[in-house]
């Protein structure tokens, strides 16, 4: 009866937009849905820093290197807020590091595929963020008040991120014939992967439903992944590009652009690590996080002579 009670309140609290807060009662089956979301959110903020650092030492200019930079330590900022905000949840950031280490967390799938050329600097700028804005300033509406606050942060550097993005596509889709094709090649290998990165049909989606109805999701993955699609087009055109989908057709009746079916095979193979890029970002990851011990340790040790020496003042 009690729990009955607390759930029946705890759904006026969010049927009422009332943030839920670290300290407040929740279903645990809510805690076990945030802690997942917004722990693998994280890992994909860290792990996305992986494709673009492979370009910063080939960047084609000074300003364009400070630009990737910038943005790059800025994902660096998003895994932390979200690292934080998951760890309200009661659970230790080492743990989600194991999770992920051991294959049991999932990231973005999106980030498993290379980046080719330096188009894809512009490709992954202007469609991965462009999906990005649109997943997360949905989700600055979400029940949980760390994560909705992460979320208002780390959507104003990211509209920064497709900007910059979709600067790099306008340089190489006005420059030589060839910076053209080099524009054309990334958009052909990363708007597929930038869609699949709403996930499943909302049909498919093991989650949705309980997510809409505490509104940890406010909005649903096709609703999402349809707003992205009309907003990239219109873009698109604006570059003179052609998007690798010859069913793209603006629908009168429902005032959205149409496509072809989505290759599921295909998304599941990468989530199921079979990617063409998820052994060398896990490597890569808990390799990183093994050089970057010492670090950790000699912080710990720094930060207890500190509270030794306040507690002997
Ligand atoms: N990549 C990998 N796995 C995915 C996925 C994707 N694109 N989309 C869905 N999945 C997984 C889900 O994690 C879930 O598996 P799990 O139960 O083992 O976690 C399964 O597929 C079923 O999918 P659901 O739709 O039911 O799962 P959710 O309700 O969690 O919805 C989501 C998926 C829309 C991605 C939601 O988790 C979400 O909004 N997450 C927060 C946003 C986020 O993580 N964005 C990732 C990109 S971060 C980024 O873009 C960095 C930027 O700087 C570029």
């Amino acid at each position: 009866m009690e729990n009955e009670r607390k759930l029946e309140e705890f759904q006026q609290k969010i049927d009422a937009n009332i943030k839920i807060e670290p300290k407040d009662w929740m279903p645990e089956k809510y805690r076990q849905t945030l802690i997942r979301q917004i722990s693998q959110h994280a890992h994909s903020e860290i792990i996305g820093m992986q494709p673009e650092g492979n370009w910063l030492t080939r960047a084609p200019s000074l300003r364009a290197k400070k630009i990737l930079m910038a943005k790059i330590q800025d994902e660096a900022g998003h895994g932390l807020y979200l690292y934080c905000a998951a760890e309200t949840l009661g659970v230790k950031r080492e743990q989600f590091l194991q999770w992920l280490h051991e294959g049991k967390a999932k990231y973005s799938s999106v980030f498993n595929y290379p980046t080719l050329t330096w188009a894809d600097m512009g490709a992954v700028g202007w469609l991965v963020d462009g999906a990005a804005i649109v997943n997360q300033v949905s989700l600055q509406g979400t029940s949980y008040g760390p994560y909705s606050r992460a979320m208002v942060k780390i959507c104003m550097e990211e509209s920064f991120h497709q900007r910059q993005g979709f600067e790099i596509m306008v340089q190489l889709a006005k420059g030589t014939e060839e910076q053209k094709q080099m524009a054309q090649d990334a958009l052909n290998r990363w708007w597929w992967p930038s869609i699949m990165m709403f996930g499943p049909h909302d049909s498919e989606s093991a989650h949705s439903n309980q997510s809409l109805k505490w509104k940890i999701k406010r909005e649903s993955n096709d609703e999402l992944r349809q707003r992205y699609i009309n907003k990239t087009i219109e873009q698109g055109h604006h570059l003179g590009l052609t998007f690798p989908d010859p069913n793209l057709k603006f629908n009168e009746e429902t005032k959205n652009y149409d496509y072809s079916p989505i290759d599921w095979d295909e998304f599941w193979n990468v989530v199921k690590g079979n990617g063409p890029g998820n052994k060398l970002r896990i490597n890569h990851h808990i390799k990183a996080h093994e050089d970057g011990k010492w670090v950790r340790e000699a912080a710990k040790a720094y930060s207890k002579k500190i509270n030794l020496s306040k507690k002997i003042a």
